[in-house]
């Protein structure tokens, strides 16, 4: 099967083609034939060597993927080969097949293209694990996303106005700001620009997605009302920086810091649990059409590293696919 090699590790241009055997379902794993493979801003930091996979995941780049069901490997039930599904991985999604444990594939929603599919599974599992079951956002609760018109913030977005939340977001340009207020966002606020006293007059926000980590710390503690909930996801600023513990006590707030691809399978807070959770709370906003995928721009699997050039340039809205 074809598949995406890293050749050294550092520039975009040192992704190429290679091949390598089919893999086979592992005990309670599924093998899917992959439609289309999501990028992520931490496949950019795998290429560079920066972030290695999880011991026992496959080194082939590509968190997540939608396909069809093309072997099942022993135990695993509720799935029927040929069947339309999109997954997570802990890793090997950038290839003709992916195998992962059963609880992390979920049918594709009804409605939705199974190409634009592969852009959904990292997203809908990381906001809503951190929204709903982190930070437990509430309706009329005020929730700043910064990088609102990234992967992540342009379905958080949705997500929160499904809530009935209120929605703050900071992002790069008038363009991105605009989109962000196309999905919802009723608050813009260009990150060249400071986002703290813009957020403060509204009262402070009950929660924050962070993505920026070392450099906002002390400015999103400032920006967090009282009972405020900062959910750390990214570390796109750094990943060290002092804490005023004082003013963190002084609003009662918390700080929480999570990562998805790390998380075991199974447990209550496990990837089966939260994709489970995203079938039963998200996948129904998504037929719907109340969420929708948003998608830049799709690649063949061949040009993968003019897509990681497309996103490390900042010029993507949303998610980048590579198709096969
Ligand atoms: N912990 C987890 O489980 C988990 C899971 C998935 C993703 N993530 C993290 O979530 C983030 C978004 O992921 P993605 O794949 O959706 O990435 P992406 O689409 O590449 O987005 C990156 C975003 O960073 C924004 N940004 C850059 N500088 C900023 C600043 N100074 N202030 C605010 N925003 C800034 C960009 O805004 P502009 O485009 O407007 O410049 C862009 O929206 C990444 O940091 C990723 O590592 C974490």
């Amino acid at each position: 099967m074809r598949i995406i090699t890293v050749r050294g590790s550092g520039s975009a241009s040192t992704l190429e083609t290679s091949h390598a055997d089919r893999p086979r379902p592992g005990v309670g794993e599924v093998l899917i034939a992959v439609t289309a493979a999501g990028l992520n801003r931490a496949d950019l930091m795998q290429r560079q060597g920066l972030y290695p996979p999880p011991p026992g995941a496959s080194e082939i780049l590509g968190m997540e993927v939608s396909g069809t069901v093309a072997e099942l490997g022993d135990g695993v039930d509720g799935f029927s080969e040929g069947d339309e599904v999109c997954a997570l991985l802990a890793g090997g999604g950038y290839a003709e097949y992916a195998a992962t444990p059963a609880g992390q594939v979920v049918r594709a929603p009804r409605g939705v293209d199974l190409v634009e599919a592969a852009g959904l599974p990292e997203v809908a599992a990381t906001v809503y694990s951190n929204l709903i079951m982190g930070a437990a956002l509430q309706p009329d609760e005020l929730v700043l996303l910064h990088g609102g018109a990234s992967g992540i913030g342009t379905h958080a977005i949705q997500l929160a106005r499904t809530l009935g939340a209120r929605v703050a977001v900071t992002a790069g340009s008038r363009r991105k700001l605009d989109f962000c207020a196309d999905l919802g966002a009723e608050t813009l606020i260009d990150y060249h620009d400071d986002f703290v006293d813009a957020v403060v007059d509204l009262g402070g926000a009950d929660v924050i997605l962070d993505i920026m980590g070392a450099k906002y710390l002390q400015r999103n503690i400032s920006a967090l009302a009282d009972s405020g909930r900062l959910v750390i996801i990214g570390m796109q600023g750094g990943a060290s920086a002092e804490l005023n513990i004082g003013a963190l006590l002084a609003k009662r707030g918390s700080v929480l810091a999570t990562n998805l691809r790390g998380r075991p399978v199974d447990g209550p807070t496990g990837k089966s649990a939260i994709m489970s959770g995203v079938l039963d709370h998200t996948w129904p906003l998504v037929e719907s059409g109340r969420i929708r995928p948003i998608i830049d721009r799709t690649y063949p699997l061949d040009k993968a590293g003019e897509a990681h050039r497309h996103l490390e340039d900042s010029a993507a809205i949303g998610k980048v696919l590579l198709t096969l």
